[in-house]
C-alpha cells in the first residue's frame, strides 16, 4: 500500500512533535479555480452537513411552513435545493464551480428530483428559470468570497433580481473578527474517510482578507495517494456592512442573530446569519 509519506510534499516534517510546515512556497500550486477538486470531497468530509442545518433553521423561522419556491444561491453540490425539491418547494441552483454543479446535478438525479442548474457568478446577475423566487438562500460563508464593498453589492443585487418583491433572503456569513482571529494564521490537518488535508490560514490586514491554502491527499481505490492543491481567499462581513451592501441593492434587513443561535449577534461573533426582505415592486 502506498504510504501517505509518498504524497506529502517535501516541506511537511510529521515527528517528532506537531506538524511543521516549512513555507518554501512549492507546496501551493495556484492553477486550479477553488472548488475544481474540492467538489471531489465535499460532501465525503461532510462540508455539505452546515447548509443543511442552516435549512433548518430557515424551516424554523419560516415556523415550518417552506416558501413554494425558493433558489438556492452558490449552491454547492445541491444538497439543500435538492432537499428543498424531495419537500414539493420549486427550486433552482446557482453557483459559479462547474465541477460543485456536476455534483449537484448527480445528486438530484440520484433523488429523482428536477432541479435547474445555472453556472453562473452571481455578481453576474444570472437569469434563472423559474424566477421570481419566493425566497433565496445562500449558506456556509459563500459570499465571504466577495472581497470589496462592490464585489458584495454585485452579488446581493444579482440574488436581488431573482426574488420577488416582498420574497426573503436568508444567509450566514464570517466576520471580519471570525476571519481575523479564528481563521488567522495556522496549520491544520483534517484527516477523514482516508482523506488527508493540510490547511493553511494567513490573515492580510491591508486588505482584510484570509487566505487558505489546501493541500488534499486522497487514496483511490488502486491504494495511491492523489493530491490536489486549492487557494481560497474570503473577507470577513460585520453587520454593518452587510446591512448598508443590503439596503443598497433592494433588500431591507429584517434579522440577524449569533449564527445558528435565536441570540443577537455580539463583538466576538464568528458568524450571523442574516435575513433580509426584497423591497418592492
Ligand atoms: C462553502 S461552499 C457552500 C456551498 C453550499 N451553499 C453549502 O451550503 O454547502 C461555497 C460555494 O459558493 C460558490 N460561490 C462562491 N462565490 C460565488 C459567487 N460569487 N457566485 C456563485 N457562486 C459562488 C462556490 O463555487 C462554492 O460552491
Amino acid at each position: 500500500m502506498a504510504s501517505i509519506k509518498d504524497a506529502l510534499p517535501t516541506n511537511v516534517l510529521s515527528a517528532p512533535g506537531p506538524l511543521v510546515l516549512l513555507d518554501s512556497g512549492e507546496s501551493v500550486r495556484k492553477d486550479r479555480e477553488p472548488y475544481d477538486g474540492y467538489a471531489g470531497i465535499y460532501d465525503r468530509t461532510g462540508q455539505g452537513r452546515f447548509g443543511l442545518r442552516m435549512l433548518l433553521w430557515a424551516r424554523d423561522y419560516w415556523a415550518g411552513a417552506w416558501p413554494e419556491s425558493v433558489v438556492d444561491v452558490a449552491c454547492g453540490t445541491g444538497q439543500v435545493a435538492v432537499a428543498l425539491a424531495l419537500r414539493g418547494v420549486r427550486t433552482a441552483g446557482v453557483d459559479r464551480s462547474e465541477a460543485m454543479l456536476a455534483r449537484a446535478s448527480d445528486r438530484a438525479e440520484r433523488a429523482g428530483v428536477d432541479v435547474p442548474w445555472v453556472r453562473s457568478d452571481l455578481a453576474e446577475c444570472p437569469d434563472v428559470p423559474g424566477m421570481p423566487f419566493d425566497a433565496a438562500t445562500c449558506f456556509y460563508d459563500a459570499l465571504n468570497t466577495c472581497l470589496t464593498e462592490s464585489g458584495l453589492e454585485r452579488c446581493l443585487a444579482g440574488i436581488a433580481r431573482l426574488v420577488r418583491p416582498g420574497g426573503e433572503l436568508v444567509m450566514d456569513m464570517i466576520t471580519d473578527h471570525g476571519i481575523r482571529e479564528v481563521w488567522g494564521h495556522g496549520v491544520e490537518l483534517r484527516e477523514a474517510a482516508g482523506i488527508l488535508g493540510v490547511w493553511r490560514s494567513d490573515w492580510h490586514a491591508s486588505r482584510r482578507v484570509g487566505t487558505l491554502d489546501l493541500s488534499y491527499f486522497v487514496r483511490s481505490p488502486d491504494d495511491h495517494w492523489k493530491r490536489f492543491d486549492e487557494h481560497h481567499e474570503h473577507r470577513g462581513w460585520d453587520p454593518v456592512e452587510v446591512g448598508a451592501a443590503l439596503a443598497a441593492t433592494g433588500w431591507e434587513l429584517l434579522r440577524t442573530t449569533e449564527g445558528l443561535s435565536l441570540d443577537p449577534p455580539t463583538a466576538d461573533s464568528y458568524r450571523v446569519v442574516y435575513v433580509a426582505r426584497r423591497r418592492g415592486p
